[in-house]
């Protein structure tokens, strides 16, 4: 198939909804990365968006909503949950909460968990799609499973050039690195992955103190496997001073000969901007000079340390 490059505009937005009501899979900016679309409602498109990601069929979608009360008609909020939306949504959080019965959404997208990942992106250009389309979308991050996260379209017809109908071209992410997800079981936040919300702000939420633990078992993310974001090249992490043969991925200023940079000033925010694109970039150049090892700086773990850190460890984590 022909992937159709759409511009983020009326007509762009207009055929794309389309694409969506006709059962195909449009991949569109997020605030976070760009995401590959479906109808979550339609069995035969979740299956596409597997298919075009060869994605293991036991790790769940992420379903966008154009506002709360779409999500509201999906699954049940509790008075944390709810606190944690007015706070964050639109924005670059996901909750995780239990379905609704009969809620009509395909059992695939939920992968058959009793629970679903709900979100309400915040891009103009991904707020303005769900609308016209009217509906939920399931959204994966737009990447073969297992590979870099893409931060701009030109990532995703990198990877998915005539496996998916269309991609929306609308610029760099803003945030660069995915949506907090967020459980809220038993009362208590709780931070299932690391996200562009940073984990202090979430817990922040939670009323102290708790003198047990809360019932129910502790959910977890099922597509947190070990190694993910690969590059093909090796990556050395926390490494102050390169190798003279390693190629190095710097953080931060004092940093003179280094290949890329994820933020001259040390700023965490440009960092995370900048991740998934300067991991592309500096893995090509890797192989290409004859599969260099590549050295990464020490990141701060506070803040949105905590989401860098985790996509490095696993970009790093070959097996
Ligand atoms: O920022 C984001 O979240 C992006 C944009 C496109 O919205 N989406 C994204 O989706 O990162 P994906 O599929 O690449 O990652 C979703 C993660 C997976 O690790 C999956 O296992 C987890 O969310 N997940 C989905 N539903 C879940 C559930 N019901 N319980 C626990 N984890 C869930
Ligand atoms: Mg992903």
């Amino acid at each position: 198939m022909d992937t159709e490059i759409l511009q983020p505009d009326d007509d762009g937005i207009a055929r794309a909804a389309g694409i969506l009501n006709a059962g195909g899979t449009v991949a569109f900016p997020t605030e976070t990365v760009y995401g590959l679309g479906g109808d979550a409602r339609n069995s035969a498109a979740v299956r596409k968006i597997y298919e075009a990601k060869r994605r293991p069929k036991h790790n769940p979608l992420i379903i966008h909503f154009a506002d709360a009360d779409g999500a509201m008609r999906y699954v049940e909020f509790d008075p944390l949950a709810s606190d944690l939306a007015s706070e964050f949504w639109p924005g670059p959080l996901t909750l995780v909460l239990p379905i609704l019965k009969d809620s009509g959404l395909s059992p695939a997208a939920s992968a058959k968990y009793p629970t679903l990942g709900v979100r309400v992106p915040s891009d103009s250009v991904a707020k303005r799609l769900i609308e016209t389309f009217a509906g939920p979308v399931a959204a994966p991050s737009a990447n073969p499973s297992g590979a870099v996260s893409p931060t701009e379209a030109s990532h995703v017809l990198a990877d998915l050039a005539g496996r998916i109908d269309a991609v929306i071209d609308g610029g760099p992410c803003m945030h660069g690195i995915e949506s907090t997800i967020v459980s809220t079981l038993g009362g208590r936040a709780k931070v299932l992955r690391h996200g562009a919300i940073p984990e202090e702000l979430v817990i922040a939420r939670n009323r102290p103190p708790q003198k047990s633990a809360p019932a129910g078992s502790t959910p977890v993310t099922p597509g947190q496997l070990a190694s993910h974001y690969a590059p093909r090249s090796q990556l050395r992490l926390n490494v102050a001073k390169p190798n003279p043969s390693e190629l190095w991925l710097a953080f931060g200023p004092d940093c003179d000969g280094a290949e890329y940079n994820l933020s001259d000033s040390g700023s965490l925010v440009e960092a995370a901007a900048n991740l998934f694109a300067l991991l592309r970039s500096i893995d090509e150049d890797a192989i290409r000079l004859g599969n260099r090892s590549v050295a990464v700086s020490p990141i701060p773990a506070n803040g949105l340390g905590a989401a860098i850190n985790d996509r490095l460890s696993r970009a790093a984590h070959s097996e």
